[in-house]
């Protein structure tokens, strides 16, 4: 009798798959954004790095139960917002774009998800790892969201990415892009106050785009698909949201917007993550899609 030679491991992600990345060397520790609040932080690391433990947790449970699969891999000690692996790479058609970071602060993220993703290559679910043209900055899935009923991407630029980057994706990856400059620092990526949701919905949050940025999403969007996010909505990270077929996973709402989303027959998973919002981040850019196909 022989015994069976193990499977080889698969080649394809076999799910919706999301990177995230262990919160142990998480903190807020210097200010890059708004929204980032070192002083709170220090008054509790203890108790904000628990909160953050289980947070994490309750996201990664969340995105299973929505159907993902989730792939963890290790933070390194002094980089912080690594935690937000959106912001480290864009990943379609089983290429990744490396990202290359603004704020020296996060510029040694940059080695450490090429790592990652150099592990996917080897795995065989990657094929290879691209790098950006010198000089130019672009802060990854953060700055770059897939629309799969209109097959294109919609890309952030201004505060982190070049004004560039975006032509070089639609080059790099052959796809059509919207560019959408992002008018306030608040609002400083596209996935901030940009969302696309699987039946093509967009949920946006018009006040940090341009008057050229919001005569965009108004002329690819029609308007009965177009959900408004109020001021509270952009406030808490709620259209930071990560959405797979009828679920929509985000940071905690208000009872508004999930009475909206109902209507329009998705089903909200909250998670509270507070730990991360005073880091100015929310469910989205807490993950990495890896298995997105263009065509
Ligand atoms: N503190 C991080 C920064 O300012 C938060 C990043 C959140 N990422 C995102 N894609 N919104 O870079």
């Amino acid at each position: 009798m022989t015994t069976a030679i193990p499977a080889s491991r698969p080649a394809t992600f076999l799910a919706p798959t999301f990177l995230l990345v262990e919160p142990s060397h998480y903190d807020v520790s210097y200010t890059i954004n708004p929204w980032m609040q070192p002083g709170v932080w220090a008054e509790d690391p203890d108790g904000h790095r628990r909160e953050a433990q289980s947070a994490f947790a309750s996201l990664g449970e969340a995105l299973r139960a929505a159907g993902a699969q989730v792939e963890i891999v290790d933070g390194v000690a002094g980089l912080p917002d690594m935690v937000f692996p959106a912001n480290g790479g864009i990943v379609l058609d089983r290429r990744a774009l490396l990202a290359r970071f603004r704020h020296p602060q996060r510029q040694g993220e940059a080695p450490a998800f090429r790592a990652a993703f150099e592990g996917f290559v080897a795995r065989g679910l990657i094929d290879e790892v691209i790098t950006l043209p010198a000089g130019m900055t672009q802060e990854g899935a953060g700055d770059c969201i897939w629309d799969r009923t209109r097959k294109l991407a919609w890309t952030g630029y201004g505060p982190r990415s070049s004004p560039g980057a975006p032509a070089f994706i639609a080059e790099t990856f052959d796809i059509e892009v919207r560019r959408l400059e992002l008018a306030t620092d608040r609002f400083y990526h596209l996935d901030t106050c940009f969302c696309v949701l699987p039946g093509g919905e967009v949920l946006y949050y018009p006040r940090a785009f341009s008057r050229e940025g919001n005569a965009l999403i108004r002329d690819t969007v029609s308007a009965d698909l177009l959900i408004e996010a109020s001021d509270d909505d952009a406030a808490r990270f709620c259209v930071n949201a990560v959405a797979l077929d009828r679920s929509v996973v985000m940071a905690t709402p208000a009872e508004r917007l999930v009475g909206v989303l109902r209507e329009r027959g998705y089903t909200v998973s909250p998670v509270a993550l507070d730990p991360f919002i005073l880091s100015g981040g929310g469910a989205y850019c807490m993950t990495l899609r890896l298995d997105l196909r263009t065509r």
